[in-house]
């Protein structure tokens, strides 16, 4: 079950610039930033009450952020809701003709299992669902 909305993402061309814009010019914190491999994207997480900007960059020059890149310049990216059950909302989903972009949930940031809706079910908008690691 959808819980929160865990981040919006915004897809950007050049990620230093971003960050500065972002954290020295609007006032946000930098809370961390990450390489995800298997999305060939790297990352930085600016927390905001209730939820967190995620900046999106490619890793070298790789990968569907890059593509993005190409057609749009930047722009927003992705909508992530954070859910309980990740297995349950995706074949219940999938049973209502939802598609999703991969066969299955893959590895995300921070040891989290995700998976994107595809955007075409969706108006346009991409949505990504997470499922955060149990706290120890
Ligand atoms: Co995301």
């Amino acid at each position: 079950m959808i819980k929160r909305l865990d981040h919006i993402a915004v897809a950007v061309p050049d990620l230093d610039r971003a960050i500065t814009r972002f954290c020295a010019d609007l006032g946000l914190s930098l809370g961390g930033q990450e390489d995800v491999p298997s999305q060939s994207t790297r990352t930085a997480f600016l927390p905001i009450p209730g939820t967190r900007i995620e900046l999106v960059h490619p890793m070298e020059g790789k990968g569907p952020i890059q593509g993005f890149l190409d057609k749009k310049g930047g722009g927003l990216h992705h909508l992530c809701f954070e859910t309980d059950d990740l297995a349950g909302d995706v074949a219940t989903l999938r049973a209502k003709g939802y598609r999703f972009t991969t066969e299955n949930p893959g590895p995300g940031a921070h040891g989290s299992l995700v998976i994107f809706l595809h955007p075409k079910d969706f108006d346009g908008v991409l949505i990504e669902l997470v499922q955060l690691p149990e706290k120890p």
